[in-house]
């Protein structure tokens, strides 16, 4: 729909219980919400001001779940807060009874552990708002500096009988991400999804090796990243990562083992039912996924989601086949992992299927 030929008369949202208080327009069809300062706010401000703030607008990224947009009407009703209408260009309103609310649970990592498609698949169940990007609030410090009502406006529109989630995957291995989730929330309910160590390390270096093909910046072989003068290069930060054990210590500082619920996914990958209920479970939803909600896909070689009449897969970056790998380096890997992975067993009091 072209912007000029859009203008469209609708009602504004305005909410005054902020810091600052603010009008939003918000728009799904070209995905920014645009948000400004309350009439009443800018009389006492000079008109310099008055003209700065007025163009000057604050343009955020929104992505909308693809349901908000069915469901919203062409004539949107009244929310609250309501003041009046006004001439924009072209604007919607969340749905009525929809509000934003801090994350009930977190998916915390790991990176390349199926944090994706995990989320991708608990949206499927229609007491779950998932938050469209990885907002990375916790682990990075200019983020975490403004504030909740700033992590909170990035969460997506829920009603009131809706959990929101949020994934970053860099949380699990930030040192300072368990602290500050548990200073906002002590009795959160964490995810954790993980993968066989070794397979993490291959999928991290292929990401990566997929970035730089990407912005045309030269690869190295995977063997040149995982050997360093005959030996295993353990600082690696693929290798580096996938140290559980080192990350999970101090998750279970700041979090109790009940409150982390790990998500084997090795599993998700072959048996996506089966693990999507152990976190339904966890999570106190009523069970709602059922094995129709997934097909597979002979093309892809993986699971896709098939719910509310929709069918989707992940992004094609997801996925990818791995590089063959040296077997003698491999052996290497698989050594140095064992007794990590001995070690977070009995931390978690759990076993995996890692070699
Ligand atoms: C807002 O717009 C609607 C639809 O155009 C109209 O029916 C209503 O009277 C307007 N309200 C105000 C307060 O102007
Ligand atoms: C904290 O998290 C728990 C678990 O998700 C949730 O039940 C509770 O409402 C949350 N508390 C606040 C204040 O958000
Ligand atoms: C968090 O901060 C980083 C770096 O400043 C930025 O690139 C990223 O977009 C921020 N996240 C959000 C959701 O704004
Ligand atoms: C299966 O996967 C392929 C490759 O990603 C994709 O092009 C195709 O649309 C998918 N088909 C279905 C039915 O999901
Ligand atoms: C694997 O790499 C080692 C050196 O690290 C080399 O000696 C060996 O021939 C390689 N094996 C294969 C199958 O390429």
């Amino acid at each position: 729909m072209p912007l000029q030929t859009a203008s469209l008369t609708v009602p504004l949202l305005c909410d005054l219980s902020r810091n600052f208080p603010q009008c939003c327009a918000t728009t799904p069809a070209i995905t920014i919400s645009i948000c400004w300062l309350p009439f009443s706010l800018l009389l006492s401000l000079s008109m310099a001001a008055l003209l700065g703030s007025v163009f000057l607008l604050v343009l955020q990224t929104y992505a909308a779940p693809p349901e908000f947009i069915q469901m919203w009407p062409s004539a949107p009703t009244l929310g609250p807060g309501y003041l009046g209408n006004e001439t924009v260009t072209p604007s919607l309103v969340p749905p009525p009874g929809t509000s934003k609310h801090l994350p009930h649970s977190i998916i915390i990592g790991v990176r390349k552990g199926g944090t994706r498609a995990l989320l991708e698949m608990l949206d499927i169940h229609p007491e779950v708002a998932a938050a469209a990007t990885e907002v990375h609030f916790f682990d990075w410090d200019e983020n975490y500096s403004k504030g909740l009502e700033w992590y909170r406006d990035l969460m997506p529109y829920s009603y009131p009988h809706q959990i929101t989630i949020e994934k970053t995957p860099g949380y699990f291995t930030s040192p300072s991400a368990p602290a500050r989730i548990r200073a906002m929330n002590s009795s959160m309910k964490l995810l954790l999804i993980l993968r066989d160590p070794v397979e993490r390390v291959i999928s991290d270096y292929t990401q990566v090796y997929f970035n730089r093909l990407e912005n045309h910046k030269p690869v190295h072989a995977i063997e040149d990243m995982l050997v360093k003068n005959g030996a295993l290069n353990t600082r690696y930060k693929a290798i580096q990562r996938s140290l559980y054990e080192m990350y999970m210590r101090n998750w279970l500082l700041h979090f109790p083992l009940e409150q982390i619920h790990i998500v084997d996914g090795d599993m998700l990958i072959y048996n996506p039912l089966s693990e999507l209920q152990k976190v339904e479970q966890f999570l106190e939803l009523p069970p709602r996924i059922v094995a129709t909600n997934f097909y597979f896909n002979q093309t892809k070689g993986f699971y896709c989601i098939r719910s509310d009449g929709r069918e989707r897969c992940l992004h094609e970056s997801k996925g990818r086949p791995h590089p063959p790998v040296n077997s003698t380096v491999l052996g290497q890997l698989r050594s140095y992992f064992r007794q990590h992975n001995h070690n977070f067993y009995q931390l978690v009091g759990r076993t995996f299927n890692w070699g």
